[in-house]
């Protein structure tokens, strides 16, 4: 079994496939290291955990509950399943993480509740879609019950949902009463592109639940389960236990999460990523012969480059994607640990081989 890109570990900065090929931000590994000191109450009854509780209380300007996971697919797949049953639907984009990437781990910890795949362009699903979707056979029992709506901030594309946006999909799914997901992997990414706050772009607008990204973003190993609706958490800590989910020296997620939330790094490193991201997309405009493809807003460009400069770039040692979509198109993906000089020596490769 393998991935598409590489499974070994690299010093190069020519990975631009994923910003979790990044490491970790110094702060946390720091964090990790001063975690392991002395004795700590296990299964996330530490101080630590307890205080990353009270960052993101303050982060979201109110009372929330947290669950501390390892990977992004369990944050999405446990929150889904706390959000319908399983003759539920899941409505999503057609090019959302869960629908394309998690292995069926939501159709799994579901208990089969199926996903409904949506349009709409720069994988933000489209409100008229959504608008019908809510409705499509609600109350027959030979169909699944639209139960539970997921959006990726930011998408998988790179964009962000605007907080109008947001804030008309939360009334289109609200008015029916379904609930409400959003698959944060990379929201600090979309918190620093739109300056809106994270409270606005979540429970404000109808979230129930947010997987809360930080490993693409600085962290080791470190995810969370972000609830706004707190009737949801006794169910949601049994369903995190019975998948493995509570780490019994959860201290160690803890230290991440909060060094993570320490002096904004969580937001300094999302501009930071943004920024080159920007810069790559600046550089690659400039050069005639690549099409950029959809903006972007966040810490991933996706363009168009000659099929000869993509064989040039992966002889040189880069790494990307590139064999996923139509011939020709490529994902760049910057991360809190790309600096200026990667990005410009990337452009400068690209413009030799389009030369
Ligand atoms: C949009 C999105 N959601 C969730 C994830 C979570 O992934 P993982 O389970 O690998 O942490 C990813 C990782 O690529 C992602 O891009």
């Amino acid at each position: 079994m393998s991935n598409s890109t590489t499974t070994a570990t690299t010093t190069a900065t020519r990975m631009f496939s994923s910003d979790n090929a990044a490491g970790a931000s110094p702060e946390i590994v720091d964090a990790v290291v001063r975690a392991a000191a002395g004795q700590a109450s296990p299964y996330g009854s530490d101080t630590v955990t307890a205080e990353v509780r009270r960052r993101l209380c303050e982060i979201f300007e109110r009372d929330v509950d947290v669950l501390i996971v390892s990977t992004g697919t369990a944050a999405n797949a446990l929150s889904l399943a706390a959000l319908t049953p399983p003759w539920g639907s899941v409505l999503c984009h057609r090019d959302s993480h869960i629908n394309n990437d998690e292995c069926g781990a939501p159709e799994f910890y579901t208990a089969g509740a199926k996903l409904v795949p949506l349009g709409g362009d720069d994988a933000k699903i489209d409100a008229a879609e959504l608008r019908a979707a809510v409705r499509n056979k609600a109350g027959d029992v030979h169909s699944v019950e639209p139960s539970v709506v997921s959006v990726t901030q930011a998408t998988e594309t790179g964009a962000v949902y605007t907080l109008d946006e947001l804030r008309t999909l939360g009334s289109v799914v609200k008015e029916p009463g379904l609930r409400f997901h959003m698959d944060g992997a990379r929201f600090a990414g979309a918190v620093a592109a739109l300056g809106a706050t994270p409270a606005e772009l979540t429970w404000r607008a109808g979230v129930d639940l947010l997987s809360f990204g930080a490993t693409k973003n600085g962290t080791m190993t470190a995810e969370a389960i972000v609830v706004f609706d707190r009737s949801l958490t006794a169910e949601l800590s049994f369903r995190a236990k019975r998948a493995g989910q509570l780490a019994s020296k959860a201290r160690f997620h803890a230290a991440q999460l909060d060094a993570y939330l320490t002096d904004d790094l969580w937001l300094r490193n999302a501009t930071h990523a943004n920024a080159m991201a920007a810069r790559l997309q600046d550089g690659l405009k400039a050069i005639p012969e690549v099409d950029l493809l959809g903006a972007a807003e966040a810490n991933i460009v996706f363009c168009r480059l000659p099929q000869q400069v993509i064989d040039s770039l992966l002889s040189e040692g880069y790494v990307f994607y590139h064999d996923r979509w139509e011939p020709g198109v490529v994902r760049l993906v910057a991360s809190f640990a790309t600096s200026p000089q990667d990005i410009d020596d990337l452009l400068d490769a690209v413009r030799r081989h389009t030369a």
